[in-house]
C-alpha cells in the first residue's frame, strides 16, 4: 500500500516536472537511518542547497537542477532502475541483495557495515556448518542463500522483515543473518556475530538510461562529490626547517606536484607547505619531526580539485 502510494505520488510529480523544458536529476536518498545523515551531508558540502524535513517525501535543490526523494533505502534500487530516481544512494547490501538493473557510479565510503551471521552468546559455535539444518532468520535471503550454497550447507532460510535480531529468544530461528555497524543491537540481543557473509558501504547508482542533459548533470556533480572526497583523504600541512634537512623532509611529503618552500626571516630556515594523505598521516609526521621539522601545524582542506 505505502509503496504504491509513494509512486504514484512522484510518478504525478514528475510528469509535471517534464512538461517543463528543463531537465533534473532526480535523487533518491533514504529518508531516515543509517545512510541518511552522511548522503545529506555529502551533497550539502557539495554546496548543494535543499531543505530536509521529517515530512518531507521531496525536496527542490535551490541552486542545482536537482531534486532530492525521501525513500525507504530497500525501495531505492527499484526506483532508480524504473526511472523514477535518476540517481539514488544506497548500502550495497540493499543494492546487491535486490539485484536491479542499475551502473554503479561510485563507492562513496560511508556508512560501512556488514551482513553477518549471528548466534546467541551461550552457542559453542566452531564453524559455519553449525547452520546446516538451522533455521536462519534474515532480510537477505539472497545474500544469505549465495552464502549458504558457496560453503555448501543446506539450511532454512526464514524471512522476515525486520527486527530480525529477537528470532532466537522467541524460538523462530537458532541464528540470524543481519546488518551489523557497531555490533550493539547483536549485543542488546544477547547475540555473537561469527561469520561476516558480506561487506557493504554506500555507494551512488544511476538510472541506465540518462540523457545527455541528465549526464551532464551527473558529470557536474561527480566533479564536486570527488573534490569533497580527496579533500578528506588529505590534510594541508605547514612546517618550519632548517635549510640542511629540507630535502629529506621534502622526501617525506611529496605533496601534489612538489611542495612550496618559503625562506623564514630566521636565517637558513625555511617553511614548507604541502598536502598529506589522512591515511599515512602519523608515520609521516613522526618520520618529519626526527628529520628535524619544527613548528608543525596540520590543517583541514574543505574542497580539493585534481
Ligand atoms: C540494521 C540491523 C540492526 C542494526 C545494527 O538495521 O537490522 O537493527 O542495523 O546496527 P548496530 O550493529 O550498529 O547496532 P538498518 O539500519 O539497516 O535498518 P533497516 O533494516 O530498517 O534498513
Ligand atoms: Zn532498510
Amino acid at each position: 500500500m505505502k509503496k504504491a502510494c509513494y509512486k504514484s505520488t512522484f510518478a504525478a510529480k514528475i510528469s509535471i516536472n517534464s512538461m517543463t523544458e528543463k531537465e533534473i536529476l532526480r535523487i533518491a536518498i533514504q529518508k531516515s537511518g543509517r545512510l541518511s545523515e552522511d548522503s545529506i551531508a555529502l551533497f550539502k558540502e557539495c554546496g548543494i542547497k535543499f531543505d530536509v524535513g521529517k515530512s518531507k517525501l521531496m525536496s527542490p535543490a535551490r541552486n542545482f537542477d536537482a531534486e532530492f526523494l525521501f525513500l525507504r533505502d530497500d525501495d531505492i534500487p527499484g526506483y532508480v532502475e524504473d526511472g523514477v530516481a535518476d540517481l539514488g544512494i544506497v548500502g550495497k547490501n540493499v543494492l546487491v541483495e535486490y539485484g536491479k538493473d542499475v551502473s554503479v557510479i561510485k563507492e562513496l565510503g560511508f556508512s560501512k557495515c556488514r551482513l553477518s551471521l549471528a548466534v546467541p552468546r551461550e552457542i559453542d559455535y566452531q564453524d559455519a556448518t553449525y547452520f546446516e539444518g538451522k533455521n536462519i532468520a534474515t532480510s537477505y535471503p539472497n545474500l544469505l542463500g549465495q552464502y549458504l550454497q558457496s560453503k555448501n550447507i543446506k539450511a532454512h532460510i526464514h524471512e522476515i522483515s525486520g527486527s530480525v535480531e529477537i528470532a532466537p529468544g522467541i524460538g523462530l530461528a537458532e541464528g540470524v543473518c543481519d546488518i551489523v555497524s557497531s555490533g550493539g543491537t547483536l549485543l542488546s540481543n544477547g547475540l555473537k556475530e561469527v561469520e561476516v557473509i558480506f561487506k557493504s558501504e554506500a555507494v551512488l547508482v544511476s538510472n541506465k538510461k540518462l540523457s545527455a542533459a541528465k549526464e551532464e548533470l551527473l558529470a557536474k556533480l561527480l566533479f564536486r562529490i570527488n573534490a569533497v572526497q580527496a579533500a578528506q583523504a588529505y590534510k594541508y600541512i605547514l612546517l618550519n626547517a632548517p635549510n640542511d634537512k629540507l630535502e629529506e623532509i621534502i622526501n617525506i611529503i611529496p605533496g601534489m606536484k612538489s611542495p612550496t618552500v618559503m625562506p623564514l626571516a630566521k636565517e637558513g630556515w625555511s617553511s614548507v607547505h604541502s598536502v598529506l594523505k589522512e591515511s599515512d598521516f602519523w608515520e609521516n609526521i613522526e618520520a618529519m619531526r626526527k628529520a628535524g621539522a619544527e613548528g608543525i601545524l596540520v590543517i583541514p582542506i574543505e574542497k580539493m580539485i585534481l
